[in-house]
């Protein structure tokens, strides 16, 4: 489907503003025109709505293009059509390409590969030390300038906690927020599940809670000392809940994030040894997974992201041990969400696009997430009824690595439009 520009997305349940009513919205120029009663506007291309929410653009705050470096596992135009096809756009990627995102100019390189891809609003997220290393500060002021969305070394953490001090009050200075991915790397000690039950029984080494509990900890408390805010990735733990919890009730300024997959599945998925279902942190316990699900509705979980991890099939088709960690998130995230949270009641729809759209955006001060008139025009039309079965082969994604392949899921997303060009769907 593809027009002038003008799209009337007729008869949906418009959310705008926090309030969700029966509704046409009017997309012309980029901009969301009007959202009204009866519009009729016979230029414009229709989108039947009816049955269906339309909502802001879904904001994800963590995921990996791959790209510059890594191109066979997915690269900037690929992964921003999966984002697309998800419902998002606006993303933003981490650092951990091959150049390291640690400097200005690989920032502007893959600004300029998502504007040339046009799928999405792709917005970097730089490294906090250089080559990822832990050593060295990256030049925060350098980075906010060309346009860096945060700082993290997300995939490891900064080893060394004064490191991680002067990094916040670096970062500080210069307005950007601080992602920590929180995991002691001694103490994982080669576990690659959850240690528990499952890992015993399956004869895998595990990784204990504490080694993402304790530096989660740790960095909330430098935060603290620095009088700085943080945002934690991937919450998966009850304990790490209970420690964002503990630190709001105390004033400190952290936010937190947890993943679809650890509000949907348990080590338990890891049964049949699908190296799919690798990810780090691990997938956890059905407590924690009850847990993440409290933590999200009492507001300590103040977001999900996808940590969309896409990876080829060579670095999946090894033993569990060594394969590569992650999921390819973006196409399964809004169904996962829905139909482990909406669908039983745990969130309103509302509650979930909130945590989905305008809370990531407000973490890391986007500016996006919000549907309204004479804003940019960055939306999604969801279909909550439709039940579908995840296909990864049908991904647009070049990452093909979900645990997931099979199971059926609620929820659809129908059409994206961003910056007032339809991007998915039609
Ligand atoms: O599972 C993961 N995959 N966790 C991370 O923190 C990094 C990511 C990746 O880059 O593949
Ligand atoms: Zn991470």
């Amino acid at each position: 489907m593809s027009g002038n520009g003008v799209y009337l997305i007729r008869g949906g349940n418009v959310l705008s503003q926090g309030a969700a009513g029966s509704g046409d919205v009017l997309v012309r120029n980029g901009i969301v025109e009007t959202i009204g009663q009866g519009l009729e506007v016979p230029e414009a291309v229709l989108i039947d709505a009816s049955g269906m929410w339309v909502v802001p653009g879904l904001v994800d705050i963590h995921c990996h293009l791959r790209e510059p470096g890594f191109e066979h596992k997915e690269d900037i135009a690929s992964g921003s059509a999966a984002a697309a096809k998800g419902g998002f756009t606006t993303i933003c990627c981490m650092a951990n390409t091959d150049p390291v995102n640690d400097n200005a100019v690989v920032t502007e390189f893959i600004k300029k590969k998502g504007r040339d891809a046009g799928h999405a609003r792709v917005r970097p997220i730089a490294a906090l030390t250089k080559g990822l290393l832990g050593e060295e500060l990256t030049e925060a002021g350098e980075l906010a300038e060309a346009g860096a969305a945060a700082l993290s070394d997300d995939g490891k953490s900064v080893r060394n906690a004064n490191r991680m001090r002067l990094a916040l009050s670096y970062a500080k200075r210069f307005g950007l927020t601080v992602i920590s991915h929180p995991e002691d790397a001694d103490l994982v000690n080669g576990g690659v599940m959850n240690e528990g039950r499952w890992s015993t029984a399956l004869g895998l080494p595990g990784t204990t809670r504490a080694a993402e509990e304790t530096v989660m900890a740790r960095d909330i408390m430098l935060a603290a000392v620095e009088n700085t805010g943080i945002h934690i990735a991937h919450v998966s733990t009850a304990g790490g809940a209970d420690i964002v919890r503990e630190a709001k009730r105390r004033g400190i300024r952290v936010t937190c994030e947890t993943a679809p997959h650890y509000l949907y599945a348990t080590d338990e998925l890891v049964r049949e040894y699908d190296s799919n279902t690798k990810v780090n942190p691990p997938l956890r316990t059905e407590e924690d997974r009850t847990a993440l699900i409290e933590a999200l509705r009492d507001g300590t979980i103040d977001c999900i992201a996808t940590d969309h991890a896409p990876h080829h099939l060579d670095d999946k088709n090894v033993e569990y041990s060594i394969a590569a960690s992650g999921i390819s998130g973006f196409e399964t995230a809004l169904a996962i969400c829905w139909t482990a949270l909406v669908k039983p009641g745990f969130l309103s729809p509302e509650e979930l696009f909130a945590k989905m759209t305008h809370a990531p955006s407000d973490i890391l001060g986007l500016d996006a997430g919000r549907l309204e008139a004479g804003r940019a025009a960055d939306i999604a039309v969801i279909d909550p009824c439709a039940e579908w079965t995840v296909d990864p082969a049908k991904f647009a994604s070049r990452g093909k690595n979900t645990p997931f392949a099979g199971h059926a899921l609620t929820g659809l997303v129908r059409y994206t439009i961003c910056g007032g060009k339809l991007t998915y769907g039609g």
